[in-house]
């Protein structure tokens, strides 16, 4: 069965897809991708595809047109050169909060790289944690969203301080930290944020009570820290114990958010890898790989496996307790 299907990477995160590769038993396909002196993407693959299933790993996050462009000219490279079925591998999938238009004028650009990835060849998308499920309702072909929260949650185990409460920093994250709270054991509090801008948001209200008590902060990502930011401000000022842990699948961390979460509260900033972090020095950030939950849903996918197995067996993989509906 490994033989049947190829792995290819992008530029945006080889070591994971290496990681993938790993797992299955299989190696990297031969790509080159190099830039023209106008900046333009060049794809080559240098090695047959024809009736196989090809798996495209690539998450795009910043530069996120970058590696999209790049994703969409492997897709079509694979799809002229007569692949059987192309599977794009989104670990992250970029500009999931363009979900919808927030005033007149606006595009929706989730929609928009749906619609790219369809014309460009892609005939089944595999994702994790996007922004918002109904994502998937911009594709027409099929796609897998898989959730790392048991992931994160089994690199948590044991390491909570007694009576930590769940944070979900605004309302679209209260599903996440649901799961979060049954795989730990451990109650829900929810902010409300206001967004300022690109980098700033404000709590405006909470609902639970954090008196005295440590915060594990869950998000989907952590892009310049900001939400992250005003959450500690504002569980501080209604008396959080100062003792947080972050936890978020994509650690973006783009612009200073390592300033930001260099707070002396911050006991972690738990990310996975479905982007390449490139901080170093920083001894609070801790990553746990995604590798064997994308692993076992291309595995399923490549044997035509059903999903409900795909995501049961995944789950069982990383904690016992999880329970997850996708
Ligand atoms: C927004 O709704 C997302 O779930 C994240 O909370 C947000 O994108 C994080 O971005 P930043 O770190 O820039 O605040």
């Amino acid at each position: 069965m490994i033989n049947r299907f190829m792995i290819f990477s992008g530029t945006a995160n080889p070591a994971l897809a290496y990681l993938i590769a790993r797992e299955l038993d299989s190696q990297l396909g031969n790509c080159v991708l190099k830039r023209y002196p106008d900046g333009e993407v060049s794809v080559q693959i240098r090695e047959s595809v024809r009736h196989k299933e090809v798996f495209l790993v690539q998450p795009t996050s910043p530069p996120a047109n970058d590696h999209l462009i790049e994703l969409l000219a492997l897709a079509d490279a694979c799809r002229r050169a007569g692949a059987a079925r192309i599977v794009a591998v989104v670990p992250f999938f970029g500009y999931g909060r363009s979900d919808k238009r927030h005033g007149r004028r606006e595009p929706i650009m989730a929609r928009m790289v749906a619609e790219f990835l369809e014309v460009a060849g892609v005939d089944h998308v595999v994702t994790v944690d996007p922004h918002i499920p109904q994502i998937e309702g911009f594709f027409h072909v099929p796609m897998d969203s898989l959730t790392a929260v048991p992931t994160l949650c089994g690199a948590l185990q044991g390491r909570l301080p007694a009576r930590t409460v769940i944070v979900a920093p605004d309302a679209g994250r209260v599903a996440m930290a649901n799961r979060y709270a049954q795989c730990l054991d451990a109650p829900v509090v929810v902010l409300h944020k206001r967004r300022i801008d690109g980098t700033q948001t404000e709590v405006t209200h909470m609902a639970g009570e954090v008196s005295g008590r440590p915060c594990l902060i869950v998000d989907d990502m952590i892009s310049t820290g900001g939400t992250v930011a005003e959450s500690i401000r504002a569980l501080l000022a209604a008396g959080a114990q100062p003792e947080f842990i972050l936890a978020a699948t994509h650690g973006q961390l783009v612009a200073n958010a390592r300033d930001k979460l260099s707070h002396p509260a911050v006991r972690e900033v738990l990310v996975t890898d479905s982007v390449d972090v490139h901080e170093e020095n920083w001894p609070e950030l801790r990553t746990v790989s995604i590798a064997p939950l994308l692993a076992s849903a291309l595995e399923r996918l490549a044997a035509d496996g059903p999903r409900g197995e795909l995501h049961s067996k995944c789950l069982r993989r990383t904690a016992a307790q999880a329970r997850e509906e996708i």
